[in-house]
């Protein structure tokens, strides 16, 4: 295939390129960032043009990457949100319908679409109402990828991906917890909640392959689908783990209080996922030793 990866450079943009280039496919890129490389596009912010990447090269799979991944920050900025997760979703459907038709779009949405479901596991169908700007401005994406696989027959689909983690990710839970566990060593880490909350983790070598299956499986029918392990993981088990891996001793604190933004309980319901033959090979075990290995290496 010939895939277009939009936001090349960020955690999951990167881990995608790598596997799709180490899978044969012709792997194209482009983002924010200025570097000079074969087969990238470096995009100004200033003055966003994805027309320029359709113009002179055509693609079978568009995947956007890009985009803000931060439920603090939409609280805090929720119009660069917006733009980001949402006008720039319409841009670079607008630039495909005219410049490239037969390209499929692959839209990376978020179970923060969800919000708070009382039913687990969490099906497609299921529509909660979002708790942040960020959950709200997914769920306008997935609408823009329904409008353009109606109305002008462009492939997309919006895969709603849970909590993905891995090497590179400095951001969220586990980025939070690392540092918070290095810098207070021998004594007690405070965090929200109370421990029993639950997330469905997905490792990032499990998710780009997930991206791969469905991008040679999927129909393209403007359609939303879950993307995670399927696996129910307390936070408290979570971060434990993690300890356990980095060899820390702080003691563990929930201080009861609910983050803004943040759900309860969350497992995704993966049956179309599965359906495509994708089962999540690794543990949340294995994951976090990997995680902190690599934290360790990458720490400044
Ligand atoms: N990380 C997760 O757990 C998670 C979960 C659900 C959904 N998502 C979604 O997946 C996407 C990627 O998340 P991530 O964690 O890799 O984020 P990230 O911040 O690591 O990467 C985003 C990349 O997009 C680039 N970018 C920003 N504006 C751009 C623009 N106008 N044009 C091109 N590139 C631009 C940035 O430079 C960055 O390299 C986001 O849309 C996010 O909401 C992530």
């Amino acid at each position: 295939m010939n895939v277009l990866v939009i936001g090349s450079e960020g955690f999951i943009g990167s881990h995608t390129c790598n596997y799709l280039a180490s899978r044969r496919h012709s792997v194209y890129k482009a983002d924010i960032v200025m570097k000079d490389e074969e087969n990238y596009f470096a995009l100004n912010p200033e003055q966003i043009d994805f027309s320029s990447l359709f113009l002179d090269r055509k693609y079978d799979v568009c995947l956007n990457a890009s985009g803000a991944a931060n439920v603090q920050f939409s609280f805090n900025y929720p119009a660069l949100d917006y733009s980001l997760n949402v006008s720039n979703v319409y841009m670079m459907l607008e630039a495909i319908r005219r410049y490239n038709p037969a390209c499929r779009f692959i839209n990376l949405s978020s179970a923060a679409v969800y919000g708070n479901v009382s039913t687990l596991p969490i099906a497609e169908k299921n529509t909660g109402v979002p708790l942040s700007p960020y959950g709200w401005h997914k769920l306008y994406s997935e609408q823009i990828c329904r409008e353009f696989a109606t109305y002008f027959s462009i492939g997309t689909i919006s895969l709603r991906i849970f909590s993905a983690y891995g090497p590179g990710l400095k951001k969220q839970l586990f980025w939070d917890l690392y540092n918070k566990f290095r810098q207070a060593e021998g004594e007690e880490v405070e965090l929200f909640g109370t421990g029993n909350e639950t997330r469905d983790f997905i490792y990032i070598d499990d998710l780009v392959k997930a991206f791969e299956l469905i991008a040679e499986k999927a129909d393209f029918s403007g359609q939303s689908m879950n993307v995670s392990s399927g696996t129910e993981t307390t936070v408290l088990e979570a971060a434990e783990t993690l300890r356990k891996h980095m060899k820390a001793s702080p003691r563990i604190r929930f201080n009861g209080r609910e983050k803004h933004g943040d759900p309860k309980n969350w497992r995704a319901d993966i049956h179309t996922l599965r359906g495509f033959g994708f089962t999540a090979a690794t543990t949340i075990d294995e994951g976090l030793r990997n995680y902190a290995e690599w934290a360790a290496r990458a720490q400044i």
